[in-house]
C-alpha cells in the first residue's frame, strides 16, 4: 500500500476537484454521466447564460444545492480534515468544488476559487458581499434581490470570470513543499497550472485520483485508486522535532 510521507518542515497544499466529492454521490463533470452532460457550457457557466437565460442558471444551481444538501462528506473528506488538525498552518485546501463537504468534513483552512453553492451574490456586482443562500428556486420570482434591488446570482465563478482568493492561493503555492492534487482532470486553469507553479519552486506533487489528469507529466507520483478509498492512511506524518530545551 502506497504512502506519502510528510515531512516535519512539510508546507503542504492540497487542491481537490470535483472527483473527491463522487463517493459523496456528487456527479463530476466531464464523466460520461456527468453535470456538463445534456448541457453546453455556454448556456449555463458564463455570464452570457445568467444575462440571456437567469432561469436556467438558477435552474441549474438550485439542483446542485438540493443534491449537495443531500450529500454527506466521505472519508476523503475527513482524511483532509484530519490532515489540518495535525499540520496546523503547515496546511492549505484549495477547492474548485463549490460544495460544502470539506467545510462540514472539518477544514477550516480552505478557499473556495470557483465560488460556493450556498452563497448568492448581486447580479450587477455592486459591491455588497455575497450572501448565504441554500434556496431551492423552482422558478426566477423565488429568487432574492440584492439590497440595491438586483436580483442575487449564483455566486459561483462563470467560465471568463477571475477565480477568487488567487493572491493568497499564490502565496501558499509559493511556501509550499509538497502539493496533493485530488479528483481533478486537469482540464481547467488556473488550477491545472498550480502543479507546475509549485514544482518550479522544488515542491514534490502528487496526484491521486483513478484516472491519469491531462496534466500527469507534471506530477513526481501518481496515486492511482478513489479518494475515499486511498486517502484514509495515505499520509505518514512526521513528528515535528520539538525546539531544543
Ligand atoms: N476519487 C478521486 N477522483 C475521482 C473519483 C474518485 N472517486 N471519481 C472521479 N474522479 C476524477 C476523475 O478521474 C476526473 O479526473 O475526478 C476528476 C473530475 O474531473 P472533472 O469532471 O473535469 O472535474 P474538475 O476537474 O473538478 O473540473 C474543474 O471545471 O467545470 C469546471 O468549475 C468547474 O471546478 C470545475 C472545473
Ligand atoms: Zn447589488
Amino acid at each position: 500500500m502506497t504512502s506519502i510521507p510528510i515531512h516535519a518542515n512539510d508546507r503542504v497544499f492540497v487542491l481537490t476537484g470535483a472527483g473527491i466529492s463522487a463517493e459523496s454521490g456528487l456527479p463530476t463533470f466531464r464523466a460520461s454521466d456527468g453535470l456538463w452532460a445534456g448541457h453546453r457550457v455556454e448556456d449555463i457557466c458564463t455570464p452570457e447564460a445568467l444575462e440571456m437565460n437567469p432561469a436556467l442558471v438558477w435552474d441549474f444551481y438550485s439542483k446542485r444545492r438540493a443534491d449537495c444538501a443531500k450529500a454527506a462528506p466521505n472519508p476523503a473528506h475527513i482524511a483532509l480534515a484530519e490532515l489540518e488538525a495535525k499540520l496546523g498552518e503547515r496546511f492549505f485546501l484549495c477547492t474548485q468544488n463549490v460544495d460544502d463537504l470539506h467545510e462540514r468534513a472539518g477544514s477550516h483552512r480552505l478557499v473556495h476559487m470557483h465560488g460556493e453553492l450556498a452563497k448568492s451574490r448581486c447580479s450587477e456586482d455592486c459591491g455588497a458581499p455575497p450572501v448565504e443562500d441554500h434556496g431551492v428556486y423552482a422558478s426566477l420570482s423565488e429568487v432574492g434581490r440584492c439590497i440595491c434591488g438586483a436580483r442575487l446570482r449564483p455566486h459561483i465563478v462563470f467560465f471568463g470570470e477571475m477565480p477568487l482568493e488567487m493572491g493568497r492561493i499564490q502565496k501558499e503555492i509559493d511556501r509550499s513543499t509538497l502539493m496533493l492534487v485530488i479528483g481533478t482532470s486537469g482540464s481547467v486553469y488556473p488550477a491545472a497550472n498550480f502543479v507546475h507553479w509549485a514544482s518550479r519552486n522544488g515542491a514534490r506533487a502528487v496526484y491521486i485520483g483513478p484516472e491519469r489528469p491531462l496534466n500527469a507529466g507534471a506530477f513526481t507520483a501518481i496515486v492511482e485508486g478513489k479518494a475515499g478509498a486511498v486517502l484514509p492512511g495515505l499520509f505518514v506524518v512526521e513528528e515535528s522535532v520539538p525546539p531544543a530545551q
